[in-house]
This record gives C-alpha cells, structure tokens and sequence, in this order.
C-alpha cells in the first residue's frame, strides 16, 4: 500500500525496534522503549505496521506505526503514531486502514481504543473510522482523562463501504 510515490506500509520486523524506539522517543511524551516493543512484537494477537518514507534518493526511514491486539471479536488499537514532521499526509489514514484489515483478518468485528481526553488531533482523526466516545477513565494518563472510543460492526458492508471511501 503507498501514499503518493513515497511512502510504503509494511509490517513491522524486530529489525525496526531501534527505530521506532526513535521515532517514539521524538514524538511522544511517555514514549515506548525498545523492550515494551519486543514485548509487543512477540506477543500472541498482535499485528504491527511501520510507515516507512522512501525518500528522494532510496533512503529508507520510518515515519510512523501503528498495532492492534486482538481478543475475541474485539480489537484494541495499542498505538499509531506519525512522526510530527510527516503529519497531514494521510500516512495515519493508511496505516489505520492496515489495521482494520490486519483486525479483520484475525476474526475482530469491533473496534476500541483509548486516547488522551485533551489529544483533538487523535479524536478528529479516528472520527474517520467511525470512532465514537463511549466512555471515560478519569485521571488515566494522570496528567489526563482518557477518552474510550468504540466502533461496532467493522465486518459489515456498511463498514466495508466506510472503508473504501477512505481509500
Ligand atoms: C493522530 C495521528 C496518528 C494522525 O496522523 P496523520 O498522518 O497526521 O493523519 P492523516 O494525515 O491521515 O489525517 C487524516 C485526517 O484526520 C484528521 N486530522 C489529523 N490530524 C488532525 C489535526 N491535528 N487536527 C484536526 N484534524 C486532524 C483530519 O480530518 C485529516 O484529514 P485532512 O488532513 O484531509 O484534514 C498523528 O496526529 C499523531 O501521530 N499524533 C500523535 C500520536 C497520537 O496522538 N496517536 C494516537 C493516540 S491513540
């Protein structure tokens, strides 16, 4: 899958810890270390995507990734991140995309996450996929509440059309 000419969606290999380690350490404030990721990326019911900018010259770097985990039939994104430089190119839209069908795939039919109350960026965005609030954990994050989001049905043709309008 690419956005434009430059950027490919893959999943995400134990080559790639350091750097994402990176790319967290840069852009988040509680960022994920290298061991929460080997945790992760050896996990059962996962499925890991990187977001990697081929740059002008072949260089390859990664601009941004996302997981989910999977129980049952539902589906918990655990983080989708876009370095703040690359932004508002639509390489978050692509890289969600990669976990609905991961999602799909391993048998989910909703679709859940949680996210700073405060974080309007994260809500507009997951508004896209259908993302509504249904709840709050109050001081979750200590500094914030965190806001749960929920999307049911995501294996249904109406869902599947959301989809396709996205792409
Ligand atoms: C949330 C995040 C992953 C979005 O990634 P992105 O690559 O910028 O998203 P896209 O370019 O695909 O945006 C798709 C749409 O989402 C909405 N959106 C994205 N960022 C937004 C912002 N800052 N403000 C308002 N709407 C926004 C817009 O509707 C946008 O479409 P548009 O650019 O045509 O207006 C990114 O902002 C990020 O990494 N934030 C920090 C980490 C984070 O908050 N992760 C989620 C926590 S659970």
């Amino acid at each position: 899958m690419g956005v434009g000419l430059m950027v490919e969606i893959r999943p995400f290999e134990v080559d790639d810890i350091p750097a994402v380690a990176a790319l967290e350490a840069a852009n988040q404030p509680q960022p994920w270390t290298e061991g929460i990721l080997e945790d992760e990326l050896a996990a059962e019911n996962r499925s890991y995507l990187i977001a990697e900018d081929e740059g002008a010259f072949g260089l390859a770097g990664v601009i941004g990734f996302a997981g989910v985990m999977v129980v049952g039939e539902e589906a918990h994104v655990t983080n989708l991140l876009v370095a703040e430089e690359d932004r508002r190119r639509g390489v978050g839209k692509v890289l969600m995309l990669g976990l609905v069908d991961a999602a799909l795939e391993m048998g989910a039919r909703h679709l859940t996450l949680e996210v700073r109350s405060k974080n309007e960026a994260a809500r507009s965005f997951y508004a896209h996929f259908g993302l509504a609030p249904i709840g709050v954990r109050k001081g979750y994050y200590g500094d914030d509440d965190a806001l749960i989001m929920w999307v049911h049905d995501i294996d249904s043709e109406t869902y599947a059309q959301g989809l396709e309008a996205i792409r």
